[in-house]
């Protein structure tokens, strides 16, 4: 198996591996605008404040899981209070996980181990310090693979604290639609 960036023309093998997943996550993710950039695209896209990432782990022709990362939009755009280059630093500084997905059948193996590290490696080589994922709370299995790889996930009612240019940001724990906030230190 082999951790790569996805290229282009590869946005059918990504969607159906999404589809299958999208099938069986409580909680729901989106993708399939994912797979259809990734199409045209390949795995890196530009969006605001940077680019997007998305790596696949492949078997061959298989697709066994991909996942996604992009800059902190939300949050920079959230941050307005330090001003544009604040802004734009601190969107490369801190990534989020936006989509991590192993095929059903493929799980348990270290699918997910192993795209995670290869995002760590890519992230942290191109600055970034902080890794964000919001994991929905009906969620078990993932919010399990998450401790398990070292995320923090607060409890909700709690708060994630940041670092940042001397300020410290504050991220809750819980989202209105479900979500828990995870946060991993890359370096
Ligand atoms: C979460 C997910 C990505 C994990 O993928 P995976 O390749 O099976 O995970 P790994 O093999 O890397 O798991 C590593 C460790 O995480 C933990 N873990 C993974 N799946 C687990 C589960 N279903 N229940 C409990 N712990 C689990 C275990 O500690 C596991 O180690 P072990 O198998 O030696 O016990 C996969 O279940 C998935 O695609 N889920 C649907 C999509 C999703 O919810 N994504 C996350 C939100 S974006």
């Amino acid at each position: 198996m082999k951790i790569r960036l996805a290229q282009r023309g590869e946005g059918k093998a990504v969607a159906s591996l999404l589809e299958a997943v999208l099938g069986s996550t409580p909680g729901g993710l989106s993708g399939c605008d994912l797979a259809t950039g990734i199409d045209r695209l390949g795995g890196r896209i530009s969006v605001p404040y940077g680019h997007t990432r998305a790596l696949v782990a492949a078997d061959g022709e298989e697709i066994l899981g991909m996942c996604n990362l992009a800059p902190a939009i939300r949050l920079a755009d959230e941050s307005a209070e330090l001003g544009p280059a604040g802004q734009q630093r601190l969107a490369r500084r801190v990534a989020e996980l936006d989509i991590i997905a192993v095929s059903p059948s493929a799980r348990r193996r270290g699918v997910a181990r192993q795209l995670l590290r290869t995002a760590q490696t890519v992230l942290a080589a191109s600055g970034c310090t902080q890794l964000l994922a919001q994991i929905h709370q009906d969620n078990a299995p993932a919010l399990a693979w998450a401790a398990q790889q070292g995320f923090a996930l607060p409890e909700p009612g709690g708060l994630i604290v940041l670092r940042f240019g001397g300020r410290e940001i504050g991220i809750d724990a819980l989202t209105g639609g479900g979500y828990r906030q995870a946060h991993l230190t890359l370096i």
